[in-house]
C-alpha cells in the first residue's frame, strides 16, 4: 500500500495571513496522523513565507511517524536542518519569487555541491531524498550523490491539459520509477496530486510514497466550514 505524508505548509500559509498563532501547523500534523497519514511534510523556506524555524523545532518533537522536512541546499537551511535533525529531508530547487516548487533538482549541474549537502545531512542522522524530474539522466545521477530516495516531481502531469498528455506523463513516470527502483533507490512522488489525479500514480507499483499538500488542506476548509458556522451559531445565538 502506498504511504502518505500530508505537506501542511499551507497551514501556516493562512496563519501568514494574520501573522499570529492560528492555525497552528503542528495542530494539523496531529490532526493528519490522527487520520492515518504516514509522514508529516513541511517546507522551511529561506524566505520563511509560511513554515519558519520554531514550527519545525515543534514538528520534530512533536510528530509520532516521521518528520520530512523539504528544504534548500543553502548553507544556513542545511545548517539548520543539522540541528533539528528531521527524520528525512527532501531536498528542493528554490527560487525566491515562485508560487511553489518549479521543476525538480538538476544534479548533473550541482553534483558535487549536492554531494557534499547529502554527506553532511546523512552524518546528522537524517535519511535523504531528492526531487527530480521524471529524467533517466537526473536519476542516474542520484546514484553519485549518496542519496537512497528520489521524489519524482508530478507537477507536470497534474498539469496536463488533455487526457492523453496526461497519459503520456503518466508513462513517463511509470517508466521513470522502475527505472529508479532498478538501480536501488526507493521512489516517492508529489506535487499537484489531488483527489482526481493521485488513484493513477498511487497505482505505479515503484512508487512508494506520495507526498499532497494543497489538494488535502483546501478540501479540509470545505469539509470543515458547516461544522465551524455551525459552531459560531451555538455560540453566539
Ligand atoms: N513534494 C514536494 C517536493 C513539494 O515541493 C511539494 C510542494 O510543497 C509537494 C510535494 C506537495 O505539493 P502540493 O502542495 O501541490 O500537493
Amino acid at each position: 500500500m502506498v504511504k502518505l505524508g500530508v505537506n501542511i505548509d499551507h497551514i501556516a500559509t493562512l496563519r501568514q495571513a494574520r501573522k499570529g498563532q492560528f492555525p497552528d501547523p503542528v495542530y494539523a500534523a496531529s490532526i493528519c496522523e490522527k487520520a492515518g497519514c504516514d509522514s508529516i511534510v513541511a517546507h522551511l523556506r529561506e524566505d520563511r513565507r509560511h513554515i519558519n524555524d520554531n514550527d519545525i523545532r515543534r514538528l520534530r518533537q512533536s510528530v509520532k511517524t516521521r518528520f520530512n522536512l523539504e528544504m534548500s541546499i543553502s548553507a544556513e537551511i542545511v545548517d539548520i536542518a543539522c540541528l533539528v535533525k528531521p527524520h528525512q529531508a527532501t531536498l528542493v530547487p528554490e527560487k525566491r519569487k515562485e508560487l511553489t516548487t518549479e521543476g525538480g533538482l538538476d544534479i548533473l549541474k550541482q553534483k558535487s555541491k549536492i554531494k557534499k549537502v547529502v554527506k553532511k545531512l546523512t552524518g546528522s542522522g537524517i535519511e535523504i531524498s531528492l526531487f527530480i524530474d521524471p529524467d533517466k539522466k537526473q536519476i542516474s545521477a542520484v546514484t553519485e550523490t549518496g542519496a537512497k530516495i528520489i521524489e519524482l516531481h508530478t507537477g507536470k502531469y497534474a498539469a496536463a491539459k488533455t487526457q492523453s498528455q496526461r497519459n503520456k506523463l503518466l508513462q513517463e513516470l511509470a517508466k521513470a520509477a522502475s527505472f529508479a527502483q532498478s538501480l536501488g533507490l526507493t521512489v516517492a512522488a508529489g506535487h499537484g496530486l489531488d483527489y482526481n489525479n493521485a488513484q493513477a500514480i498511487a497505482k505505479i507499483p515503484e512508487i512508494q510514497e506520495l507526498n499532497i499538500g494543497y489538494s488535502i488542506i483546501c478540501r479540509g476548509i470545505f469539509i470543515g466550514l458547516e461544522t465551524a458556522v455551525k459552531e459560531m451559531l451555538k455560540h453566539t445565538r
